[in-house]
């Protein structure tokens, strides 16, 4: 087994989802105990370890001579309900290998090397994704984080206070950005993009414009057994519709995806017509103009059905990301370091997105053999783990640029 693969093995058992792969949302216990894994790791190997009002952990390598604002790296430990091993922490545990390469390798990158975990990136529990970069960039107020709620109830306010974190504290940390130079974040590629290629490593182009609205539809609670099949105002008949509208209005739109993957009926019994469902939509495409248009189309759909039922609709945006394209700079710097490796854009969302709008930003995409994300099927074989690992190292030290380089 090789080093990132080593890595990760050790955190193979934390959080993992009876219903197959992991469940790790965001400040929970399985989060904890990843996060203490990480800060095992970057103290044995004498990093400077802290974590921020935000609840992010950073690991710092200060290399003798380097300065100025830190090249960061690292990713998120958090997953999707069922999510895959490598989604996050191949990123984190390529990070903490990349500090040994360059080490091994006697590197002299000119400026302080940082690993970065951030907390929530998925979103699965409190619904708003990449929460920590959000908050520490100003992306989201603390107001309306703090009220944020998961399916059990609690605020985000009150997993902070069980966590460790003041709430009173969280929000824009200029002082923490003015630290970091720039982020290159190292993650599993979700696509085939580089089956396709037959290489193992991406340079990151573009993150899809991409958002979450909610859903919620009213009709009449009622006894599944003694009401007529004419007399309902069935919520979950006029969802169930909703759904497929919206699967043929995403059809209709080149290059849109649209996605219902949660559903909640209120109450939720077998022989009780719900009063109440709720579900999500999310969508992406690389123009907003066309996103905002889609969502329009879906508003009407989702009214017309409702009505159809005899139910009400409303559909409201929780979160919405621009197209991002990342920075032109740290690209070519990287490129020079890593010739064969192909630009690819991705349709999924990351904290090196939202902290685009604050620093310049850059990604790594490393070969995912069976194309599969966001499920148990997500892989990364081991040889190219260490490939991805190899070429994030000779990233940093292009983008820190090396001390002992005349040029730089
Ligand atoms: C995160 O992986 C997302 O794209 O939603
Ligand atoms: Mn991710
Ligand atoms: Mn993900």
């Amino acid at each position: 087994m090789t080093g990132v693969a080593r890595m990760l093995a050790e955190i193979a058992h934390i959080g993992a989802d009876p219903r197959g792969g992991y469940a790790r949302p965001g400040y929970g216990d399985a989060d904890r105990e990843l996060r203490e894994w990480f800060v095992g790791h970057a103290r044995a190997r004498g990093l400077d370890v802290h974590r921020d009002r935000n609840g992010i952990v950073w690991a710092w390598w200060h290399p003798p001579g380097s300065g100025g604002p830190a090249v960061v790296t690292g990713s998120h430990l958090d997953s999707v309900p069922g999510g895959g091993a490598y989604d996050g922490p191949l990123g984190v545990a390529s990070a903490l290998a990349a500090v040994d390469v360059m080490r091994a390798r006697g590197d002299t990158p000119a400026r302080p090397i940082a690993v970065g975990v951030f907390p929530e990136e998925e979103g699965s529990r409190f619904g708003l994704a990449c929460l920590g970069s959000r908050l520490v960039s100003g992306a989201v107020s603390p107001e309306r984080a703090l009220a944020l709620t998961d399916r059990e109830g609690d605020t985000f306010a009150d997993a902070l206070r069980r966590d460790g974190l003041d709430p009173r504290h969280v929000g824009r940390d200029d002082e923490m950005l003015d630290a970091i130079g720039c982020f290159v974040e190292l993650h599993v590629e979700q696509g085939r993009g580089l089956i396709d290629l037959g290489q193992p490593v991406a340079i990151g182009a573009s993150i899809l414009g991409h958002g979450r609205w909610r859903v919620t539809v009213d009709g009449q609670g009622n006894h599944a057994g003694t009401t007529l099949m004419g007399d309902r105002r069935d919520p979950m008949v006029a969802a169930a519709r909703a759904v497929l509208e919206i699967r043929d209005i995403a059809r209709g739109i080149p290059d849109a995806r649209a996605t219902v993957g949660r559903i909640e009926p209120v109450p939720g019994g077998t022989n009780v017509i719900a009063s109440r469902v709720s579900f999500w939509i999310d969508a992406r495409h690389p123009d907003d103009v066309v996103t905002a248009a889609l969502i329009a189309s879906v508003r009407d759909a989702v009214a017309r059905v409702a009505a159809a039922e005899g139910c009400t609709a409303t559909l409201q945006e929780e979160s919405l990301s621009p197209t991002v394209d990342f920075d032109r700079g740290l690209r070519d710097r990287m490129r020079a370091a890593l010739p064969d490796a192909p630009e690819l854009g991705t349709g999924a969302g990351h904290d090196a997105g939202v902290l685009a709008e604050r620093i310049p930003t850059a990604m790594l995409f490393v070969r995912n053999p069976t194309g599969i994300s966001h499920s148990p099927e997500e892989l990364v074989e081991d040889s190219d783990a260490d490939k991805g690992a190899v070429a994030l190292a000779d990233a940093l030290v292009a983008v820190a640029g090396d001390r002992t380089d005349a040029s730089v």
